[in-house]
């Protein structure tokens, strides 16, 4: 009897253990399968050819059919999509890899088109566009009905920018629409000055690239909020301060305040950031070099340094910076030391940069 009760015993544990073997088996295969599959998707079935051209009408002519292009501006190229089509906004998230909760910007290739996205221009949006558009500016306005929430990352309020560079303006009459357009780098990295630096980031996961020349500015448009009497600068750019104050005297730069999330969602996130550490100091301050570690700046320094780049001005130190820091990831530089400069002027967006850069 006692035989009989362990040889039930022996066969009952040899189908658990069985059991258990086939389902871990079962488990791993599904996990492997899983695995394989999401590479394979990421590596071949989510890319796709990416046409280079010189031609804004067949660049022009991939937004119409709900692609995405990269183009030229004169602050930095940007990805642009037809605003009023979800599908393709979202494959601008996709390709850039970029937080949905950051909005997107409104490009218009003529004034009229503003309208169509917004529900009011504030006065002093009026004035701004009088004076300055077209123009390395962003003026943020209460949004039309009309343009998607995936657009404006649910924000009742949208960017809009008339960029001041003949290629553009021409690309975006050809598109018939106004385009919405972040910068053309993959999230975090630094928005590229040049069309060869677009593909570096985003050949294979998006639908084309508009050549042109390097962009005249280098660092992004200066971002206005003109949703109240007193214009806020939320994003320092080319068109500086000191410049909106003549128009209107009220304008003030944003502080974020401690206690609350910033008004522009971009604030939030990572940015302008190369691979190395970047240090921030003045030219009297003596640096550590090394063969691993670079400089920008206006005055040249004693120390060796593998990579050094002096600029004859701030302008100058403006429009290099963000292709310097890519230059310095190709080499893989470790330490990029970059001058302070005065905020002043374009020295307020600069120093804005290269400090959200060296943020660790
Ligand atoms: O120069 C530029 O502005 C370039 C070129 C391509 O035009 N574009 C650009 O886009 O820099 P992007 O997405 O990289 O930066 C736009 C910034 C982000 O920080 C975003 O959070 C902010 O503007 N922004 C956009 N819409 C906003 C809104 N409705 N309210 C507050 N901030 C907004
Ligand atoms: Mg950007």
């Amino acid at each position: 009897m006692k035989k009989v009760e362990s040889e039930k015993v022996k066969k009952f544990s040899y189908l658990c253990g069985a059991n258990f073997f086939t389902f871990s088996l079962f488990h791993f295969f599904t996990l492997f399968a899983f695995v394989f599959f999401t590479l394979l998707r990421e590596t071949f079935l989510s890319r796709m050819k990416t046409i280079l051209t010189t031609s804004t009408a067949e660049a022009a002519d991939f937004i119409r059919r709900g692609g995405i292009v990269a183009f030229p501006t004169e602050t930095v190229y940007g990805l642009g999509a037809n605003i009023f089509d979800q599908r393709a906004i979202a494959k601008v998230f996709t390709a850039k890899q970029r937080p949905n909760d950051n909005p997107l910007i409104a490009h218009v290739g003529n004034l009229d088109q503003i309208k169509l996205l917004v529900s009011e221009i504030t006065p002093n949006a009026q004035k701004f566009i009088e004076a300055f558009f077209p123009a390395p500016l962003t003026l943020i306005l209460p949004k039309a009905e009309k343009v998607p929430p995936v657009a404006t990352a649910n924000l009742q309020t949208i960017g809009v920018r008339m960029p001041k560079n003949d290629r553009a303006l021409e690309f975006l009459r050809a598109c018939e629409t106004p385009v919405v357009a972040p910068s053309a780098n993959l999230s975090g990295k630094p928005s590229p000055t040049t069309w060869q630096a677009v593909y570096e980031d985003l050949n294979g996961r998006i639908d084309c690239i508009l050549q042109g020349a390097t962009t005249e500015i280098g660092l992004e448009s200066t971002v206005v909020d003109c949703t109240s009497s007193v214009p806020l600068i939320l994003r320092a750019g080319a068109i500086t301060l000191e410049q909106l104050q003549t128009i209107e005297p009220k304008t003030r730069i944003y502080q974020v305040p401690k206690s609350q999330q910033p008004k522009s969602p971009g604030l939030r996130h990572r940015h302008y950031s190369p691979q190395a550490k970047v240090v921030l100091i003045s030219s009297k301050f003596k640096v550590q070099s090394s063969k691993s570690s670079s400089f920008i700046g206006l005055n040249k320094l004693n120390e060796k340094f593998e990579l050094v780049k002096i600029c004859v001005s701030v302008d100058e130190y403006a429009h290099e910076l963000f292709n310097f820091f890519r230059e310095c990831d190709r080499k893989n530089i470790k330490t990029i030391y970059c001058e302070t400069v005065e905020e002043a002027g374009i020295g307020l967006a600069l120093m804005d940069r290269l400090k959200r850069a060296s943020d660790d």
